[in-house]
């Protein structure tokens, strides 16, 4: 299998080939998820709640990512892997070109960073240098005490025309993919067919290019009551933890997840 780039998840957004992503944080279930053929994986900064077991992403530092990042590169072979800029590590160009090439030098192939309109001149410059950038938006984390919690957004006509807007100044600053999370399905599925670039939801939905899950989360992990958006795939999985990543690879190829059930109207 060859390795997966950014040109093979622009191929399968043009020939209509759902694209699977989930986070990863260690080399062992790194090396699972892309045996399971996961097209990206994601150290995402959720592994400040998810492993580090705090409220939030807002503790989780550069050094964290830079770690994470290297474990997670020694255990994938074909998976894009992209790493997430921490919270406060990209407030300006300068700072964020310094950031994403420490992650980009841990393994990353790809950083992404969550933010609307204020970071098109970050994206363009970041790009300049050879870095790809996946743009955030929707619910971002990382300003979840601005936000007021973590909520569904673009539920109101104002809020919904600010992603919309946001979404096609990123792509032209020279964002390459966009990950949408906790919107309305149909909000999700317009920005979706707007845009040139493929866009990536979690609670956006089942119209967009593709999927990505918190691992912990599917694998029914992660304490409490799970999201609307998620599903326990290991759950009535007979063969352990690679069979339940392939099942969810299977569904999202296939379309059947996530659906309308895991989706906000
Ligand atoms: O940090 C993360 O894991 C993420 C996903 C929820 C998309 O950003």
């Amino acid at each position: 299998m060859a390795a997966i780039t950014l040109d093979h998840l622009q191929t399968m957004k043009k020939q209509d080939e759902k694209i699977t992503m989930l986070t990863a944080y260690d080399a062992s279930l790194a090396k699972i998820l892309d045996g399971a053929g996961v097209d990206v994986l994601l150290v995402g900064d959720t592994l400040g709640m998810v492993f580090q077991g705090l409220p939030t992403t807002i503790p989780v530092t550069l050094q964290d990512m830079v770690y994470h990042t290297r474990c997670v590169a020694r255990g994938n072979q074909n998976a894009l892997l992209m790493a997430d800029l921490p919270f406060l590590t990209y407030a300006t160009p300068q700072q964020a070109m310094i950031s994403a090439g420490q992650l980009m030098q841990a393994g990353a192939a790809m950083v992404k960073l969550e933010g609307g309109e204020i970071f098109a001149e970050t994206i363009r410059s970041i790009t300049q240098q050879g870095i790809p950038v996946c743009a955030h938006l929707g619910l971002t984390p990382q300003s979840v005490h601005s936000l007021g919690g973590f909520k569904v957004q673009g539920k109101y006509p104002k809020q919904a025309q600010q992603i919309r807007s946001d979404a096609l100044l990123l792509q032209e600053a020279g964002a390459r993919m966009l990950i949408l999370e906790c919107i309305p399905y149909a909000l999700a599925q317009e920005i979706t067919q707007s845009l040139t670039i493929p866009v990536v939801g979690i609670g956006a939905g089942p119209y967009c290019n593709g999927q990505v899950l918190v691992t912990y989360d599917l694998l029914g992990l992660t304490e409490g009551k799970p999201y609307t958006f998620v599903k326990n795939f290991l759950l009535d999985e007979q063969g352990g933890v690679p069979a339940a990543i392939k099942n969810y690879v299977d569904q999202v190829k296939k379309g059947s997840f996530p659906g309308l059930e895991h989706s906000f109207s």
